[in-house]
């Protein structure tokens, strides 16, 4: 029988580093945050769906009940409800956790059985691709589901297999902080950046980046985009030797290479974020990175225990992925 009503939260995420490497099937290493989005969900008469604190004909409600009937679930008729204390457009995933707390609600009100993680994150991604126009990859979805205290993913994209790493800083915080640009994914350059990506692999006679030799015989700028991708996945997993051995400086070294590579080579970054990165290194953080699909949004930056992160930066830690609560 189906639940009469049933309640879903799924958290955003932040990623400490392995950026623009999900959809090149590399390696990145997010982790959910504390904060993220409730879908209330009760059946109602009929076979629509409508919302509160969303418009009935919102891209992700639209997209995730459509994607979930085509994938056999039987979405019941319903109104639901949707509140969230992450901030929008600020590159902490706010719709990748809307759509998978909308497919955990909506999929419950069905009484169909929970989707394995990677089928689930690929739905959501769909509705990202058929319904807003931004072809975003696996990274927000998978983030967002598999999220667990105290610990970072170490995402394997081409594998979709993922280990977790203890993130252990011994009293340094990682804090998020918005630029003050909202970022567009759809009408920004991230489409473009794919694009570029699809190009390069093209012509290195590659299914995806990730298994590019070297990029230096292509023309600029597809030389740089392929030489981001290479050394961020790289960074990863030096990052995750940082972690392993408790090296924080190490640590915020990389970020700021990660952050040198999305500016110079991948060309995400805008003056807002590097002003929001410089804010961060006065503040005292040992490394800050453009954070997320770039063009504006957020900074994720490092700060030892005796520094205080600027007025308005968010301290992210660690937490529990997508969930049903009753
Ligand atoms: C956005 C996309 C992700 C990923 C990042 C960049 O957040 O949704 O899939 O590509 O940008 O790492």
């Amino acid at each position: 029988m189906n639940p009469l009503r049933i309640r879903a939260f799924a958290p955003g995420r932040a990623n400490l580093i392995g950026e623009h490497t999900d959809y090149n099937l590399g390696l990145c290493l997010p982790f959910a945050v504390e904060q993220g989005v409730t879908v209330t969900g009760e059946l109602r008469d009929g076979g629509a769906v409508s919302a509160r604190g969303l418009a009935d004909d919102d891209p992700y409600l639209v997209g995730v009940a459509s994607e979930l009937r085509a994938a056999g679930v039987d979405v019941p008729g319903c109104a639901v409800q949707v509140e969230s204390d992450l901030p929008r457009e600020a590159g902490l995933s706010s719709s990748a956790a809307l759509s998978v707390a909308l497919a955990l609600a909506l999929s419950g009100l069905a009484g169909a059985d929970p989707l394995a993680a990677a089928e689930l994150a690929k739905l959501c991604q769909r509705v990202e691709h058929r319904y807003t126009g931004a072809e975003t990859g696996l990274l927000d979805q998978l983030a967002s589901i598999l999220g667990e205290e105290g610990r970072a993913l170490r995402i394997d994209m081409r594998a979709l297999e993922w280990t977790p790493v203890e993130l252990d800083l011994g009293g340094h915080v990682l804090a998020v902080l918005d630029s003050g640009t909202p970022r567009s994914l759809a009408e920004s350059g991230y489409n473009d950046r794919r694009e570029e990506c699809r190009r390069a692999a093209e012509l290195l006679g590659v299914d995806s980046l990730r298994d590019a030799g070297d990029g230096s015989g292509l023309p600029a700028p597809l030389d740089r985009r392929v030489r981001h991708v290479l050394t961020e996945n790289d960074r990863v997993d030096a990052a995750v030797e940082a972690l392993e051995s408790r090296d924080l400086a190490a640590l915020g070294e990389l970020l700021d290479a990660s952050h040198r590579s999305l500016r110079d080579d991948y060309e995400v970054s805008v003056p807002e974020v590097e002003r929001a990165v410089e804010e961060c290194r006065r503040a005292g953080a040992l490394g800050a990175r453009i954070m997320g699909g770039g063009f504006g949004g957020s900074v994720v930056a490092l700060f030892p225990p005796e520094a205080d992160p600027p007025g308005g930066a968010l301290v992210v830690r660690p937490a529990q992925g997508a969930r049903l609560l009753c």
